[in-house]
């Protein structure tokens, strides 16, 4: 479903990862795993065509993201990508129900409100429909996110340290919910954490070795 091929990225002249070959099926959960500064993030927003790989080729569903630019890169991502980020980056301006709707909006995907709310009740929070973020936990903005990354069905589901700041129960509750949406929308999932709760409920792992950080 996605391949990373003889991936070399630098910031300038800094090398911050290298991934000789990391390839995936449709529908398989891995953990993208690695300590803090190894290039998990960068590895995301790789595949998730938000930047282009220094040298190296990626590939998803299919799709060589290097032939793909501007507008018809973005209807890509919208439409094949759900990204639950690092930093959740809900709009403050916006309810929970409308930030739902913004994410089909940005792929020119049909308004259909009720499907977002279907999905809020399926995950148990569309009692939150019509708060803003600002007035949600930090447990529960994390499951707004997560329905925000499926609501558009994408064929590759990523999460960028879900668990950060959650306690046991709530992480272990994030990581089902997302290993549950990704099957409902029959996607590939990608989790990238450092969190050790993480590791038994994503069996296939992919190790990024430390980096040495030279100013
Ligand atoms: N925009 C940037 N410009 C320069 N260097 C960057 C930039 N973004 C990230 N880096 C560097 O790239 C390396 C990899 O960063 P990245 O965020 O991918 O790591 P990570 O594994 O996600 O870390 P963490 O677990 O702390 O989130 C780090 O050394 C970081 O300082
Ligand atoms: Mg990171």
């Amino acid at each position: 479903m996605f391949a990373l091929t003889g991936i070399d990225h630098r910031y300038g002249r800094t090398p911050v990862l290298a991934i000789d070959d990391w390839s995936a099926a449709a529908g398989e959960h891995w953990l993208l795993a690695g300590p803090s500064g190894s290039g998990k993030t960068t590895a995301l927003h790789l595949l998730a065509g938000l930047c282009a790989p220094t040298a190296g080729r990626v590939s998803v569903g299919g799709v060589d993201l290097a032939t793909l630019r501007g507008a018809a890169l973005d209807r890509w991502r919208g439409r094949s990508v759900g990204l639950v980020p690092q930093r959740l980056h809900l709009v403050g301006a916006l309810d929970v129900l409308d930030n739902l709707r913004l994410a089909r909006y940005l792929a020119g995907l049909p308004d259909e409100p009720t499907r977002a709310l279907l999905l809020l009740e399926a995950m148990g929070i569309d009692g939150l429909a019509r708060r803003m973020p600002r007035q949600l936990s930090q447990g529960q903005a994390q499951r707004v996110a997560v329905a925000r990354a499926v609501v558009n069905h994408p064929a590759l589901l990523l999460a960028d340290e879900p668990t950060a700041n959650l306690d046991d129960a709530h992480a272990q509750a994030t990581l089902l919910l997302l290993r549950a949406q990704a099957v409902h929308v029959g996607a590939t999932l990608v989790v990238a954490s450092h969190d050790a709760r993480v590791r038994p409920l994503l069996p296939r792992v992919f190790t990024l070795p430390p980096r040495t950080v030279s100013a």
